[in-house]
């Protein structure tokens, strides 16, 4: 399946599963080299993690801990347009060396939430993991210590990205055609 309809849009085949496959890998290396002692836990996010988390995790040699988060949107009381609230962090986070699991950062506004809202819960160290960066669209000054691709500024999808909630499940990664 090389191309595919989602709804009005056109997408085709940009990272292969086996390319995936391969950096997904490499990035877990990556993090069992760097955190060689720690036992960190690891954030996923959710919704758009849930297939980078599960095959990254499958590398991970150091012991660690696993829990999701998902950011809800509402609108703010004033015309400050829309604000994300963290849902899901129940543990206790106090000294603990923390890897966010993103799929994409693309202006980095979802991540700068994210480490404001868990750095007022003292952690140890908060490090990212995002399988996708588009360096091109970054608003703010963001550290990625673990990045599988980095990519342009077109829309993708698949392998656990959507579009309007369609086609998560791809197991490849697509652009949009234009
Ligand atoms: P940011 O706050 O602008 O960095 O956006 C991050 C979130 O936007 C990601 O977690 C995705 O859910 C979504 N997103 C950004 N770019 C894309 C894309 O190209 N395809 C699908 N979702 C995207």
């Amino acid at each position: 399946m090389d191309r595919i309809r989602v709804k009005d849009k056109e997408f085709k085949v940009s990272i292969s599963q086996a390319e995936i496959a391969k950096e997904v890998e490499r990035v877990a290396q990556e993090i069992n080299e760097e955190l060689k002692g720690e036992e960190p836990l690891f954030i996923s996010v959710l919704n758009g993690s849930f297939m980078f988390t599960s095959d990254l995790l499958k590398h991970i040699r150091i012991p660690n801990q696993i829990s999701f988060v998902k950011l809800a949107s509402y609108e703010g009381v004033a015309s400050t347009g829309e604000v994300k609230e963290v849902i899901g962090i129940n543990e206790d986070i106090t000294n603990r060396t923390i890897v966010i699991i993103e799929d994409i950062v693309d202006t980095g506004l979802t991540m700068q939430r994210l480490l404001e809202t868990l750095g007022t819960r003292n952690p140890k160290k908060i490090y990212i993991a995002s399988l996708l960066v588009k360096p091109g669209k970054l608003k703010v000054d963001l550290n990625i210590d673990f990045v599988a691709f980095k990519i342009p500024n077109d829309f993708i999808l698949g392998y656990g990205l959507d579009y309007d909630g369609y086609a998560r499940n791809l197991p490849e990664i697509y652009t949009v055609v234009d």
